[in-house]
């Protein structure tokens, strides 16, 4: 099976690369803007692709020919896409319908990855059918991606997923685990929202899921995020816990008064029956998952 990734650089790509280019059953494509960042380069091939040049995107698919392509690449700077909404469109939205047109003409399988930001958080956890209501340009933006899809002839698959964290190189930005790790080491008071509720994802799981949906020739939509549910002052404490850290110099504070740029759902989290009965998704517990990065940091 030959699997293209767009956003080889970014976390879930790294974790793909990693993932599929031990496999020998699988001739893999790794691509992303600009030079590779990703030390170990075998075991695939690597292009410079900007995703948003559309002659470039239908140019390598149709040369190269891939059977899956797993689009991990997107702006996901919720605040950035409320500021910059064009730019947030062209490579969150465009860019899926550039994928899902290459994809029809070779009939290939394209997996593309959305967000619980697509739901207005009044009555998560959410089913795969629940009404999404963005209220962020983000979340909206995903939810046209999807919309793009559904309307499209090639075959496809949304894995949502929900605050994805984990160990990368040279990543261009940080996660709630990493960075709540050295703001705890520095012992300074920290103000963290207790009023928005998440089931944050290790990036290693949703990257099992991106193969497992490939494998299977599974299409439609799936929730594959992290199963634990939990308030991100909670998500906090259980680091602090983790790393022996001290929990008295953690303040709990509101949404409002972050006075953020993009609203924010504020209570997600996803039912995972489905993707667990026909993915065979096993995502790790939130414990689970900080044992596993504390094994990758020690690396
Ligand atoms: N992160 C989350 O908390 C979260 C939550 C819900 C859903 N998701 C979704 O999960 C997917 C993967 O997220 P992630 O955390 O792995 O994101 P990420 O680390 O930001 O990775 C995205 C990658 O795309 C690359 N990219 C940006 N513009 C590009 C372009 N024009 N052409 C080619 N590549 C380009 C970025 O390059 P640079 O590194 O050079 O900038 C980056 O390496 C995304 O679809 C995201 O929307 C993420």
């Amino acid at each position: 099976m030959k699997v293209l990734i767009t956003g080889s650089n970014g976390l879930l790509g790294q974790k793909l690369l990693h993932k599929l280019r031990v496999d020998d059953a699988i001739i893999l494509i790794a691509t992303s803007k600009g030079e590779n960042r990703v030390s170990e380069k075998n075991g695939y091939t690597y292009f410079d692709l900007d995703i948003t040049n559309k002659d470039a995107v239908a140019q390598l698919i149709a040369s190269e020919k891939p059977q899956v392509i797993i689009n991990t690449a997107a702006m996901t700077n919720v605040d950035l896409c409320e500021e910059k909404k064009e730019a947030c469109d062209t490579l969150n939205v465009d860019v899926v319908q550039y994928l899902a047109d290459a994809c029809e003409k070779i009939d290939s399988h394209l997996i593309h990855i959305s967000t619980d930001f697509i739901f207005d958080g009044q009555d998560g956890p959410y089913t795969e059918e629940d009404e999404p209501n963005p209220l962020s340009y983000y979340g909206l933006s995903k939810l046209k991606s999807e919309n793009i899809l559904k309307q499209s002839n090639c075959n496809w698959t949304i894995l949502r997923t929900i605050i994805v964290f984990g160990v990368g190189e040279n990543l261009s930005k940080s996660n709630i685990v990493l960075w709540a790790k050295g703001a705890l080491a520095k012992c300074e008071p920290l103000n963290i929202i207790d009023d928005q509720f998440r089931a944050p994802t290790l990036a290693e799981d949703l990257a099992d899921a991106c193969i497992l949906a490939a494998r299977k020739k599974a299409y439609g939509i799936f929730n594959t995020s992290g199963k634990d549910i939990m308030s991100i002052y909670e998500i906090v404490e259980r680091i602090a816990k983790h790393y022996g850290n001290t929990t008295e110099n953690l303040n709990k504070i509101s949404t409002a008064t972050l006075n953020q740029t993009a609203g924010r759902p504020p209570k997600t989290g996803f039912i995972l029956d489905k993707a667990r009965k026909i993915l065979g998704y096993n995502p790790h517990s939130f414990e689970e998952c900080l044992t596993i990065i504390d094994k990758q940091l020690e690396n």
